[in-house]
């Protein structure tokens, strides 16, 4: 994620979802991005705006004629220093001020003169978000070019269930980065794949390995946030499917390889950091085998596809194929070796190690015309960009 030095500023209305933007303001401080905060007076009912202050370590502004210094007039200046103004939770009440011009507090008048991209998450009781005019309201905001980021439904502060709660607070911080986000992969589909897959001995006996699914879910976030669309194909894993990735479930390597092919037409890219096994039992039991009843001295194995091979078969020109390469020796030699030999584009080696299951790894990056780039440990976020950057040569060149 390459967020470190962007401007957000949110704007905070009256509304009982007021503490979640706590957290919210925490995940941007702690991506290095500069948070602003402006409240109405209502939101100071809710929360003090001394908790936003310590948070965004900037003063809170509620007030028009409030200023952080006497050379400023500040909702002008702050327009110029805002990349990305969000408004949660909005308020039917600001949701009007915001479609209608009204400049009567701080957050009102910054945005009837600020021009940038703007979130607005309505966020109230089911029976006034769907009134006739709380959504003209927000069709006038669609049309100024605000982007709505639609609430959701559930149960809600006054007891009634309905549409109208905030959406997560990582969905609205992933809206946020989408939307910082060069989008350098515009235009472009890509196929991910990533987790482990099990080979079924009987329903509850299995061979697998200890991927998490960490490197593959960090490569399809970071494509979608860089405008592509992007096919998630994953073993069991414990993650959540990423936002805006179609995301296919599978098991076994079999399935894994039928839904890859099932799509390879469609992808312009396909980025292979799944866990593959190698070997799957000749015979998957029906019912759970009794410990008591057989005697299991062997389990007679036998190959699953190897998924890259059966698309090379298929593979239509300009297919731009990454694979990984998870080694426990000779890391440079070896995966050298599988790029040639599986007809890849461009390979990342890595050592067993340091890359299952952890938040950070090392890899090397290694393309068909030998270039070779040796990455510090970093934090998997970060190796999913700059293996993007690495296809984003390639493919613009
Ligand atoms: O999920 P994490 O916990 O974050 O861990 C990340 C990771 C270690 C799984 C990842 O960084 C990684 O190295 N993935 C590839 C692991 C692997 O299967 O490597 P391999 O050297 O055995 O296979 C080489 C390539 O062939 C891989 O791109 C693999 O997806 C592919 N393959 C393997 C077997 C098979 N039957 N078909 C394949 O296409």
């Amino acid at each position: 994620m390459r967020l470190a030095g962007n401007r957000v500023t949110i704007g905070v209305t009256g509304g009982i979802a007021c503490y979640k933007i706590c957290d919210l303001v925490r995940n941007f401080v702690k991506s290095n991005l500069e948070v602003r905060i402006l409240m109405s007076k209502s939101a100071t009912k809710f929360i003090n705006p001394e908790t936003f202050r310590v948070l965004s370590r900037k003063e809170v502004l509620i007030d028009t004629f409030q200023y952080t210094s006497a050379e400023r007039v500040e909702h002008i200046s702050l327009t110029e220093e805002t990349d990305l103004f969000i408004v949660a939770p909005a308020t039917a009440n600001t949701i009007a001020k915001m479609a209608w011009g009204f400049a009567d507090n701080m957050m009102t008048a910054f945005f009837l003169a600020y021009k940038g991209k703007t979130i607005v998450c309505p966020t109230m009781n089911h029976k006034m978000f769907t009134s006739k005019q709380v959504q003209e309201n927000i069709s006038r905001l669609k049309e100024l070019g605000v982007e709505i980021l639609e609430p959701e439904e559930g149960e809600l502060a006054c007891g009634e269930e309905g549409r109208g709660r905030l959406p997560s607070v990582e969905l609205i911080f992933e809206k946020a980065v989408e939307s910082l986000s060069i989008k350098d992969l515009k235009n472009k589909r890509i196929l991910v794949t990533a987790g482990p897959t099990r080979e079924h001995i009987d329903p509850v006996r299995f061979i697998s390995n200890p991927s998490s699914g960490k490197m593959g879910y960090a490569l399809a976030k970071a494509a979608k946030r860089r405008g592509a669309e992007v096919i998630l194909i994953t073993g069991p894993t414990y993650l959540d499917p990423p936002y805006g990735v179609k995301t296919i479930k599978i098991i076994s390597a079999e399935q894994m390889c039928e839904k890859v092919l099932e799509n390879i037409e469609n992808v312009d890219v396909v980025i292979m950091s799944a866990a593959v096994a190698d070997y799957k039992p000749k015979i998957t039991h029906r019912k759970k085998i009794k410990k008591e009843e057989s005697k299991i001295d062997a389990i007679e194995l036998e190959r699953t596809p190897d998924i890259i091979n059966e698309i090379n078969k298929v593979k239509k020109q300009n297919l731009y194929i990454i694979g990984f390469a998870a080694e426990t020796e000779n890391l440079i030699k070896n995966a050298q070796e599988k790029l040639n030999r599986k007809n890849m584009n461009m390979i990342v080696a890595n050592l067993v190690a340091e890359a299952f299951q952890r938040d950070t790894n090392r890899v090397t990056i290694i393309k068909r015309n030998g270039e070779i780039r040796y990455l510090p440990e970093m934090n998997k976020e970060d190796i999913a960009d700059e293996i993007l950057d690495e296809l984003v040569l390639d493919i613009t060149q």
